[in-house]
């Protein structure tokens, strides 16, 4: 049920950020251009776009599928910024990224920088600019989405996961970094789906809390793939946390107590996703999906 799921919103949510972006030929500056669709193409999960439509999709109860293509577009340009800022050598300087050269390697990293600039101004552009949303709707979304991303969010989270290659946190500390730093954007990913579905308040903050323990979840598996995964299937340079000095869930407290961890969030997400009306079978299999996942 989930696989075919994914792959569709995988394609449609790519076909929709190439139909966004556009033809670099006609824009102002081509080689940004590039690079933008460099970095926002052909390649990566798109995770936080099958939350969207999952969490759209069981607040709707069968009603009209709620419009949710250009959000999950420009959520999934966002996270591709934050990517391309992540691998930069000023940060955690990452050589691969979902299996090819990092953005700042194919390109240079001045455009790098720009181009997630760029890509991070256009999230908002695109949400902004949604003809199938409402006006509450879209300025809901960019409130989030601007939280999310900002300093009470991913950028808040980054800059914590790179003063704690220095000054290492304890387990409380590390557990508020990777809320910020992954947490938050998935969270946001989840309340975006009951945005555009025009759920109650009380379903938003129910997924809202569902989401808190995917987010953190999600992060600490992306901490056991550093350790345990295969950077064939990852994309990614593997043992990259160990080698910058990292402090991560399986270097605080170990693989096994890591994995006891995440089994305590699946209990608590499944309390609180019993809770919502509907049907939610999606969304119990995308946490099962995130948790057990070896890319
Ligand atoms: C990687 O995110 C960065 C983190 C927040 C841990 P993903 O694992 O979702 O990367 P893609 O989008 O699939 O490449
Ligand atoms: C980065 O976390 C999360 C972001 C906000 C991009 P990581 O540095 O662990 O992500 P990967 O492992 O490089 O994808
Ligand atoms: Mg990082
Ligand atoms: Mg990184
Ligand atoms: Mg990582």
């Amino acid at each position: 049920m989930l696989r075919p799921f994914l792959e569709e919103t995988a394609a449609i949510v790519e076909s929709e950020i190439d139909r966004l972006l556009g033809d670099p030929a006609q824009q102002a500056a081509p080689r940004l251009a590039e690079a933008m669709r460099y970095a926002a193409l052909g390649g990566g999960k798109r995770l936080r776009a099958a939350l969207v439509r999952a969490v759209a999709q069981a607040l709707a109860r069968g009603a009209a599928d709620p419009p949710w293509e250009t959000t999950a577009a420009a959520v999934e340009l966002l996270h591709a910024y934050s990517l391309v800022h992540d691998d930069l050598p000023a940060m955690d300087d990452a050589q691969l990224r979902r299996g090819r050269p990092a953005c700042h390697r194919a390109f240079d990293e001045a455009t790098a920088i720009l181009a997630g600039d760029a890509l991070q101004a256009a999230a908002f552009g695109w949400i902004a600019g949604d003809p199938y949303l409402s006006a509450d709707a879209r300025v809901s979304l960019l409130a989030g989405l601007a939280e999310a991303a900002g300093l009470a969010g991913m950028c808040g989270g980054q800059m914590l996961d790179l003063e704690g290659e220095r000054q290492p946190p304890d387990l409380a500390g590390l557990e508020r970094m990777e809320q910020l730093k992954t947490g938050a954007m998935i969270a946001f990913a989840a309340e975006a789906g009951a945005i555009v579905a025009d759920a109650s308040p009380t379903e938003r903050q129910r997924v809202l809390a569902w989401a808190r323990h995917l987010g953190l979840a999600f992060q600490i598996t992306d901490d056991l793939l550093d350790v345990e995964g295969d950077g064939t299937l990852t994309g990614k340079d593997a043992g990259l946390d160990a080698a910058r000095g990292k402090t991560t869930f399986v270097t605080l407290i170990g693989v096994d107590a890591a994995r006891a961890r995440l089994s305590e969030l699946a209990r608590s997400a499944e309390a609180e996703v019993r809770q919502l009306a509907g049907d939610t079978s999606l969304l119990d299999a995308l946490f099962h999906h995130v948790v057990t996942r070896d890319r």
